[in-house]
């Protein structure tokens, strides 16, 4: 056989790549452990001592023009098949679904809007806080069992960094920056350390409201949460304070609406008492004004801060606030506007 060498040659400089089956076998005849190739060596073993040489270089050169011819016609047989050759350009295009905002970002957006009527700007606080801002500029001193009011996430290393817990650090963060005549809202996210279930998440959104100007009275944030209530819940809503603490305002309420949902009577929403808790609200006590440079004898202010997801689900008779953070396209798509 190794006289046949030139031939072989030949033959594999003449080979075309024209199937990936022939050039499989080529390869077999060649080099498989049972091919030509093989043989030759065996062959090589007895050839004679002064030919060795020159036989060696053919065999070598047989041996690499093959591998060569394989791995050319493969390289090709790839490149044809990343081409689409069996594109279709006269096809419909792919179809696009447009997606929707969150109803979170619905609800937020017309909360905003309700108030950007009365001359209310946004303001963003930020969601990883101090101790300062979030309770001690707030007035809950040091020791206050209010703050567990708040079950609150730390950061690990350094108990002064924590996760908001509400936003009305955003209050003490714009009277810090800016005298009175305020008018600002800050909504967020923030965080509390409880157990999930369907009525509460460690995770929320709240906005919070704050006001503050000369004479700014009590009567003022009742007409205002009185507007906003029948705007956004409807114009036969009513609405009721109830007395209630929250360390940086004073005097504090509770706002509830009229149940949207049975107009009053009693249902399972209002758990038949006609009524919705809404919201937290009261006129900003000296201790924050003063906290933040600003002259409680000169000015006052409300607040009022509210849960958006809570206002979503009694929005849209939601029942489980884990659904807003499922991402489930069924529930979401029922809130396309
Ligand atoms: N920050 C209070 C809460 O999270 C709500 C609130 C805001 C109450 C502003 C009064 C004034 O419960």
């Amino acid at each position: 056989m190794i006289e046949n060498l030139k031939d072989f040659i030949d033959e594999v400089e003449k080979f075309k790549a024209d199937s990936k089956e022939k050039v499989e076998e080529l390869r077999l005849k060649f080099l498989s452990r049972k091919g030509i190739l093989t043989e030759i060596f065996n062959e090589f073993k007895s050839v004679a001592p002064a030919e060795k040489r020159e036989y060696g270089q053919r065999i070598n050169a047989l041996k690499q023009l093959v591998e060569k011819k394989i791995s050319e016609a493969q390289a090709g047989f790839e490149e044809k098949a990343s081409k689409p050759n069996d594109l279709d350009i006269t096809l419909p295009g792919p179809n696009y679904t447009i997606g929707s905002h969150h109803p979170i970002t619905n609800v937020l957006n017309e909360i905003i809007e309700i108030f950007s009527r009365l001359g209310f700007t946004v303001a963003e606080g930020q969601e990883i806080e101090d101790d300062y801002h979030n309770f001690t500029a707030l007035n809950f001193a040091p020791e206050h069992p209010a703050r567990d009011m708040q079950d609150t996430f730390f950061i690990e290393t350094d108990p002064d960094i924590l996760l908001r817990t509400h936003t009305s650090g955003g209050q003490v963060r714009v009277m810090e920056k800016q005298q009175p005549p305020i008018r600002v809202l800050v909504p967020g996210r923030v965080f509390r350390n409880e157990a999930v279930s369907a009525r509460s998440h460690c995770i929320f959104h709240q906005v919070e409201g704050l006001y503050v100007d000369k004479n700014v009275s009590f009567a003022d944030l009742k007409q205002t949460l009185m507007y906003f209530a029948k705007e956004f819940y409807g114009e036969k809503t009513e609405i009721r304070l109830r007395p209630s603490y929250f360390p940086f305002t004073e005097p504090s309420a509770e706002m509830d609406v009229s149940c949207s949902i049975c107009g009053g009577k009693g249902c399972g929403i209002c758990k038949n008492t006609g009524w919705l808790e809404v919201l937290g609200c009261g006129m900003v006590h000296p201790n924050v004004l003063r906290n933040c440079g600003i002259d409680p004898e000169v000015y006052s202010g409300f607040a009022f801060g509210m849960g958006i997801e809570r206002t979503a689900m009694l929005r849209y008779g939601v029942t489980d606030i884990r659904m807003f953070f499922e991402n489930d396209m069924k529930f979401l798509s029922r809130f396309k506007i």
